[in-house]
């Protein structure tokens, strides 16, 4: 395993471990609400210092973009992370969640993992090197039809301003696939979808430590990650399209008459 990995994977399962033990608690929680329906807890921000605490007392001189606290430090490094996917799930004792964590170096994605405690699945990359669950290679599925093909998506749920368009696309698939879910982790999404459990995934307004570990994932595993207009802008927009080759590009095909200007970028 790449050195930078093993210590992305050890920050991701202190994390994790921590979150597990934390799970069996939560009616005890202190919860904080960041906006609508965005809730932020003490186990979001403890899972993030030990996971930056890792990360830099391994590469001192290391940048960080995370969730909770935000950027620092200044390197060609940047690990971006979000301690907690799925914080709504944690909170309800419903076991989808993850812990997501990625590098980035000089703006090209390097090592990737995300960490589902609840079923001890590992999901790893590093560039060039292919995509990994537990110890075994994991490759996008194979499925090349629509009417053959499990969608992920996400709903909006703190901010609306794209919701005509993405109820648009969503009954559009509904009516064209095998089936639509919305587990509410973005990062397992990707991750499922690198594993070949998905067939395709799509969801709008993300933010960067949601999807910096499962694009590259994606693209390890032999899929093909990008905005929805097909373009490679999603880390910045947050709006995604991912999947194997093949129902990728159906889903773009799909998407397109409903796209509007904004969800273009
Ligand atoms: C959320 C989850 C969810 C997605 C949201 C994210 P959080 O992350 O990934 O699946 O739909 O947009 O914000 O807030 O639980 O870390
Ligand atoms: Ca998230
Ligand atoms: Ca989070």
């Amino acid at each position: 395993m790449h050195p930078m990995l093993n210590i992305a994977v050890k920050a991701a399962r202190r994390a994790g471990n921590l979150i597990h033990r934390a799970s069996d608690n939560i009616d005890h929680l202190t919860i904080t609400k960041k906006s609508h329906a965005d809730f932020v807890s003490e186990v979001d921000r403890a899972a993030e210092r030990i996971i930056i605490e890792t990360l830099l007392e391994a590469y001192p001189g290391h940048a960080i973009l995370a969730e909770e606290s935000g950027a620092q430090g200044d390197s060609e490094f940047v690990w971006i992370i979000d301690p907690l996917d799925g914080t709504t799930n944690f909170l309800h004792g419903i076991p989808q969640y993850a812990v997501s964590i990625a590098l980035q170096q000089n703006g090209v994605l390097t090592q990737a993992v995300v960490y589902d405690p609840t079923k001890n699945d590992l999901f790893t990359a590093t560039r060039g090197r292919g995509a990994f669950l537990n110890d075994k290679r994991m490759r996008v599925s194979k499925r090349r039809e629509l009417t053959d093909s499990l969608i992920g998506t996400g709903f909006p749920y703190t901010r609306f301003e794209h919701m005509d368009a993405y109820m648009a696309i969503f009954q559009d698939l509904m009516q064209k696939t095998a089936g639509m879910r919305r587990p509410g982790a973005a990062s397992l999404d990707l991750a499922w979808t690198a594993a070949g459990r998905y067939d395709g995934f799509f969801e709008t307004g993300l933010k960067p430590w949601d999807i910096a570990a499962g694009c590259l994932l994606i693209t390890e595993a032999g899929g093909i990650v990008s905005d929805l207009a097909g373009n490679s802008n999603q880390l910045k927009s947050g709006h995604i399209c991912a999947g194997n080759p093949d129902i990728h590009a159906l889903l773009l095909k799909s998407i397109a008459p409903h796209l509007t200007d904004p969800l273009k970028k």
